[in-house]
């Protein structure tokens, strides 16, 4: 798919999260000198930042096959046994969603993870017995939104932990630049420093906008996407002048008129939004503390001065 080939194969190629891929990179290179599997890697951050590229990133320069697989596909202790005992020497296993595995299947991976083994009980009642499968050494590398989602001990068991952060304006603007290029399409700096200053930080939210932008480009007739049409498809997109879409300002305007700019429980502005509270609270609020519209209270979340002022508002501190 397209998806699939705009996605960064190597390190080198990999835009932004400058720390991450330092740290890595060295990992991988003792790794390899010791002639050793990586030791297993947590991914943690919002989604959209890349941690499924980096993940195959990694198994490309393992040079070992990449095993993908989620959290809540793995349904008992035997589905994982048997994707584990088809490992090779060395592969890296992909979880996304990782703090969803079922606890019976958490406590397979334990033992998995730190000596490669796994005890999986055959049978039932008197008859039942445990039988001993040892496994490749193999890398895990697990994905979540937050690290403080998984339970002590699986985090325990990750030897590096690495957290993605919202990319700056300018790494992002090289990974429009980027996608621009493997569509065949120009784009101009200023359109895509505006693509990349209202894509929420996120890599999937700029790509996906980008082919929108092109679109309305193209039906134009233009030779190179302008900031004219980027201007108009991202109105059109209802994306404001700071990347907030439909559904962030539902969110601060729910808190704003319903609970007179907070503090209010984040199951109670879910209720009120219509919204998943995991959702809110994994995909809109990120970076809506990030930029500093809405913070969190001991008493709930409350909309700041800076999230009035951008709507046109008066808060209350001021009226
Ligand atoms: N496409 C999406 N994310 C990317 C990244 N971090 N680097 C390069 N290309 C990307």
């Amino acid at each position: 798919t397209i998806e699939h080939s705009l996605r960064p194969t190597t390190l080198n190629q990999y835009i932004g999260q400058h720390k991450v891929k330092e740290n890595l990179s060295v990992f991988i290179q003792a790794a390899k000198m010791r002639e050793e599997p990586l030791d297993h890697v947590l991914l943690y951050g919002p989604p959209g930042l890349g941690k499924t590229t980096l993940a195959a990133i990694i198994a490309n320069e393992m040079g070992v096959q990449f095993r993908s697989t989620s959290g809540p596909a793995i349904e008992r202790a035997g589905d994982l046994a048997a994707i584990l005992s088809s490992l090779e020497p060395g592969d890296v296993l992909f979880i996304d969603e990782v703090h969803r595995l079922p606890r019976a299947v958490e406590e397979v991976l334990y033992s998995a993870m730190e000596d490669f083994f796994i005890d999986i009980v055959i049978g039932t009642g008197p008859s039942a017995r445990s039988v001993r499968i040892d496994l490749p050494p193999f890398t895990l590398v697990g994905a979540t939104t937050r690290a403080g989602l998984l339970t002590a001990p699986l985090r325990d068991r990750f030897g590096v932990l690495s957290r993605l952060e919202f990319y700056e304006t300018q790494d992002l603007c090289l990974i429009v630049e980027r996608t621009a290029e493997i569509f065949h399409t120009s784009i101009s700096k200023e359109a895509a420093m505006e693509v990349a200053r209202r894509s929420r930080g996120t890599p999937r939210i700029a790509n996906r906008l980008l082919k929108r932008i092109r679109d309305i480009s193209q039906v134009k007739g233009e030779e190179e996407i302008s900031i004219g049409s980027t201007d108009k498809a991202l109105s059109m997109l209802q994306v404001d002048h700071v990347g907030l879409d439909h559904t962030d300002h539902k969110l601060i305007k729910g808190i704003i008129d319903s609970f007179n700019g907070g503090p209010v429980g984040l199951e109670t502005i879910a209720a009120t939004i219509g919204e998943e509270a995991q959702t809110i609270e994994d995909v809109y609020e990120p970076y809506l503390l990030q930029i500093g519209f809405i913070q969190r209270t001991p008493r709930g979340r409350i909309v700041t001065q800076k999230a009035y002022a951008h709507f046109g508002l008066k808060g209350h501190e001021e009226s």
